[in-house]
């Protein structure tokens, strides 16, 4: 457990997003004292301080969306030409939605919807890059960096293989990677889940 002016220290670049009254009024988070049931600022106060010192950690997250037509579909920060796009609450970008939880997963600090409930209307339309930044600086604050980042998109049409090269160059951009440390596969489903998009990722977390 962390002294709350260090929790409050480590805390100062992600409580940006935090609503809580009392950073709002006072400057500050109070973690414990918060009536909102889970926020990202709280969530790292508690939990950070709780990450084990391992050399490497594993992360691993999906996410799958439901396909619409007149909805944009975004994958890796790409729009991607289709008359169909994700439903979804957010931009609906699924491989950045799983590559969030594979980081979040990689430190055992549960998964984005702790962080941004799609029941919470602050989070509607929400660009999901920014979802990974704020995760991002959280495997910083726990003393990580990211070695490589692999992952698997299935999307029975349109074909992605086109794409490749700016999906896997617009994910490592914002993770502040080169674009040889992102794998990017690409799989259909065999026409067993035509409707929706699925993303599967997994990231190797590295101990500065
Ligand atoms: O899933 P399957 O093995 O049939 O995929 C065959 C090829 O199609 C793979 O090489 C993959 O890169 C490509 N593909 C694609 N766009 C998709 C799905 C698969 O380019 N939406
Ligand atoms: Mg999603």
């Amino acid at each position: 457990m962390l002294f709350p002016l260090a929790s409050a220290l480590i805390d100062s670049e992600v409580r940006q997003i935090n609503r809580n009254p009392y950073q709002w009024l006072f400057g500050f988070t109070a973690p414990y004292l918060s009536p909102w049931p889970v926020t990202l600022g709280r969530m790292s106060d508690a939990a950070l301080s709780e990450v084990v010192a391992l050399p490497y950690r594993v992360g691993y997250g999906e996410d799958a969306h439901r396909l619409a037509v007149g909805r944009p579909l975004m994958l890796g920060g790409v729009l991607v030409p289709s008359a169909r796009g994700a439903v979804a609450h957010s931009d609906g970008d699924a491989a950045l939605h799983a590559v969030a939880d594979a980081l979040l997963s990689g430190l055992a600090l549960g998964d984005i919807g702790q962080y941004f409930p799609d029941t919470d209307p602050q989070w509607r339309g929400l660009d999901s890059a920014q979802i990974v930044r704020r995760c991002l600086q959280l495997v910083a604050q726990a003393g990580y960096t990211l070695g490589n980042v692999a992952l698997v998109i299935t999307l029975d049409t349109p074909k992605l293989g086109p794409l490749r090269r700016d999906i896997s160059s617009s994910i490592a951009a914002l993770l502040e990677l080169p674009q040889s440390r992102v794998g990017v596969s690409f799989k259909t489903s065999e026409g067993l889940a035509p409707d929706h998009v699925q993303t599967r990722v997994t990231v190797l977390l590295v101990q500065r």
